[in-house]
């Protein structure tokens, strides 16, 4: 049996559209993560990748379907589910300690102060700010203000890690180490992420699997790529891999061609059997003998 920590089952997001009608960003939309996975979303702008996680997030609601996390189905925001958006939303009022201390008193209200603190400085620490907690944000480069926003995700100890582009705003330098420290803090604390990008060699770096989308209105999960490459993988020698370009023009072929065309076939689609394929030499295997998602067991509604 799949272990499906994240089940999205069957979700659709309307608008009102223009003139009356309704503008449908994606439908049907089926999609499943185990516990410990680092999913990446990739697909062009518009397609719907920031309506899914703000889904997933509880910041906003399907219109058809549900999503299930850990056996709940989600209903609203919670500290289970940490954001790390684009902009680091950090509160300008507080430093580095005090914002990170603010998401941890949050969590556990019954902390003192004390706890707090030490807890909070444990994940300052960990993404390499130790020295900084006393500035506030204005006072920070890019990198470091974004460094706050992971640690204040980790210090929650979230259920799921969702990133909308993290770094996508950041210089290369930058973004190459936040990269190795997400993937560091990931494979360490077995940390379950979804994360949204462009970046087509930070998805191969940093997932495990490549949820590929197809343009919208009316966007699909069109296939779901397995990474080839081995767990032990490094951002530097990463190209050196024999799979890794077999990988990486899957995904350009997809995003250049596939992910237009695709409409013209999606009636052969079906959502809840969408392909899982593993690049390698020769061409795509197909991993997963497609078979439809079961809907999940909701026990308790989680807030
Ligand atoms: N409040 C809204 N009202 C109407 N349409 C909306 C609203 N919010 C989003 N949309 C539409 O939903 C579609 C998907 O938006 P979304 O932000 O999820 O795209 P995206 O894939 O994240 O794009 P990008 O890569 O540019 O961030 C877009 O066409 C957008 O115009
Ligand atoms: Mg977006």
């Amino acid at each position: 049996m799949t272990d499906k920590f994240i089940s999205i089952e069957g979700i659709a997001r309307r608008y009102p559209g223009a003139s009356g009608g309704t503008t449908t960003v994606f439908e049907n939309l089926w999609l499943s993560m185990a516990r410990g996975e680092f999913g990446c979303v990739i697909g062009h702008s518009g397609c719907g990748k920031t309506t899914v996680l703000n889904i997933l997030a509880g910041l906003d609601e399907p219109s058809e379907g549900a999503v299930i996390v850990d056996g709940q189905a989600i209903e609203g925001t919670s500290l289970d589910r940490a954001v790390i958006f684009q902009s680091h939303a950090l509160l300008p009022w507080r430093t580095v300690l005090g914002n990170v201390a603010y998401a941890v008193s949050s969590k556990w209200r019954k902390w003192d102060r004390a706890r707090v603190k030490a807890h909070a400085q444990k994940f300052i620490d960990l993404v390499g700010l130790t020295g900084s907690e006393h500035k506030r944000p204005s006072e920070l480069s890019g990198g470091m203000k974004q460094r706050v926003g992971i640690a204040r995700a980790l210090s929650i100890t979230p259920k799921i890690m969702l990133m909308d582009e993290p770094f996508s705003a950041l210089d290369a330098l930058t973004r190459g180490t936040l990269q190795d420290e997400v993937r560091r803090i990931c494979l360490e604390t077995g940390q379950t992420a979804f994360m949204i990008t462009h970046d087509v060699d930070e998805a191969i770096y940093l997932a495990d699997k490549i949820f590929l989308m197809t343009n919208g209105p009316g966007a699909v999960l069109a296939e779901i790529v397995e990474n080839p490459l081995p767990k032990d993988r490094g951002r530097i020698d990463l190209h050196r891999h024999p799979y890794y370009y077999a990988l990486r023009n899957h995904i350009i072929d997809f995003l250049v061609t596939r992910s237009k065309s695709f409409t013209a076939d999606v009636t052969n689609h079906d959502p809840r059997n969408v392909p899982t394929v593993r690049p390698g030499l020769t061409e795509p295997t197909i991993v997963s003998s497609p078979r439809a998602i079961e809907t999940s067991p909701v026990q308790t509604i989680a807030r």
